[in-house]
């Protein structure tokens, strides 16, 4: 089973993948809880290319950065772990690339799923979490961690906006939970359990 998290940064999560992770677990199965960009060695430096590195970064080589962070992510971890009979939670997976290097950069965004479906041989997500948050709340969420912002979160609220948006668009897809990110985190939570329970997994 393969379950990925998305939304626009700050929704929560980071937060929620580790509650869900702890009751698969306490249920006896094997986790492993992952991200992009990052999940592999090699992640890791992309992600530092992608995030931190100074100066710009033109946004189609930006998409096959992440591209090639994750056909690397699942070629090593994602593939091996589902074919050990593991379950892998991820954080963001290819829906993130289709909204921000797609929809809120301004590139096609059929091309930009077409370069990911590529770069992981179609590996489609069981399930794909969706926290739904506009974007001024937030990035408020954010700021309040006081975490320094990386390249792509100092971008401006509209950019945002435009994620959040194709992130819906995207979900009406029948392998999304979209969930309102505005509940408490235990009922958000009890949201996704009960979606993963019917789905056999608990
Ligand atoms: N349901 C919630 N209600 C209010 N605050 C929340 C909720 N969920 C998480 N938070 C808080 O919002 C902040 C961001 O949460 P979290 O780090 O889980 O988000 P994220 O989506 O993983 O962010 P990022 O994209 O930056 O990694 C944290 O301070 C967290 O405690
Ligand atoms: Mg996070």
């Amino acid at each position: 089973m393969f379950i990925t998290f998305e939304g626009i940064d700050g929704v929560g999560k980071s937060t929620q993948l580790e509650l869900l992770q702890s009751w698969l677990e306490e249920s006896g199965r094997e986790v492993v809880r992952t991200l992009e960009p990052g999940g592999t060695d090699l992640g890791q430096e992309i992600r530092h290319l992608l995030l931190h590195r100074k100066g710009d970064v033109s946004p189609r080589a930006e998409a096959l950065l992440y591209a090639a962070d994750r056909a690397h992510h699942v070629a090593t971890r994602i593939r091996p772990a589902l074919e050990a009979g593991k379950v892998v939670l991820s954080d963001r997976y290819f829906d993130s690339s289709v909204a921000y290097q797609g929809a809120a950069r301004d590139l096609d965004v059929q091309e930009v799923l077409n370069i990911s479906l590529w770069a992981v041989g179609n590996l489609v997500p069981d399930l794909t979490v969706l926290l739904d948050l506009d974007a001024e709340a937030a990035i408020a969420r954010r700021s309040k961690t006081g975490v320094e912002p990386d390249r792509l979160e100092r971008e401006k609220v509209d950019f945002f906006e435009r994620a959040r948006n194709q992130f819906l668009d995207l979900a009406a897809q029948p392998r999304f939970l979209v969930v309102d990110a505005n509940l408490s985190v235990d009922a958000i939570q009890d949201l996704i359990r009960k979606r993963v329970a019917a789905m056999g997994l608990s």
